[in-house]
């Protein structure tokens, strides 16, 4: 069965171009966000890669440690590097793990025999600091995914994290959040001092409380 939302990340010791990697204890009291793609020297992968390296300091801002994954072995990684910092005008400063014997692809069900029986497709787990799984999503190979909106998510885990909130659709950091609905009325007037707009009972908007 594959992994699902809650579960415990699977751990696991791999090498990277950062080194050797044992995946809990290098995330530590992070966020995480892992994610693989389907093979090294491949252009959708390469602008992908070159995004996440743009998009580091928003990722570190959130305390959020980024891990790319393939199946291509450690050589390989290193030398595609060269290509994404030359071509994408960043330098990649988060870990590519190295799998070539696919277990870790495997514990994380990456690999979709009807898509592919050998190459990891864009599977992406975000993992919380309790390590267990917030947030999956996959792509084919085909389409690059938005790692704005992968910020975006992140803000939105975070505040659930932290408050009785949760996030309409399209939400973006900044903007007026939803009163879960097991907060009763009364105790939501205590708890955002910042007010309610009271739609029906059950749709109560407050300004993002972390403001
Ligand atoms: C790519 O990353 O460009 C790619 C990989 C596999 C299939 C199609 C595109």
């Amino acid at each position: 069965m594959s992994l699902q939302l809650g579960d415990i990340a699977p751990d696991f010791t791999a090498e990277s171009t950062l080194g050797t990697i044992r995946f809990h204890e290098y995330l530590g009291t992070s966020w995480g966000v892992l994610f693989s793609h389907p093979a090294d020297f491949t252009p959708v992968c390469t602008t992908e890669l070159g995004r996440t390296a743009g998009l580091q300091e928003e990722f570190e801002k959130r305390n959020v440690k980024v891990l790319a994954l393939s199946v291509d072995p450690l050589d390989k990684h290193f030398e595609w590097i060269k290509d994404i910092n030359e071509t994408q005008h960043v330098t990649v400063g988060f870990p590519i793990l190295a799998n070539p014997d696919k277990s870790i692809a495997n514990a994380y069900g990456m690999i979709h025999p009807n898509a592919s029986e050998t190459f990891t497709v864009r599977s992406l787990f975000i993992i919380g600091p309790d390590k267990k799984i917030k947030l999956t999503i996959t792509y084919p190979a085909s389409t690059g995914r938005n790692f704005v909106e992968v910020l975006r998510v992140i803000d939105s885990l975070q505040l659930t994290a932290n408050f009785s909130v949760a996030t309409p659709a399209n939400w973006v950091n900044g903007e007026d959040v939803i009163v879960v609905p097991a907060v009763k009325t009364e105790d939501a007037l205590i708890k955002f001092p910042k007010g309610l707009k009271i739609v029906k009972p059950y749709l109560r908007y407050t300004p993002q409380p972390n403001d």
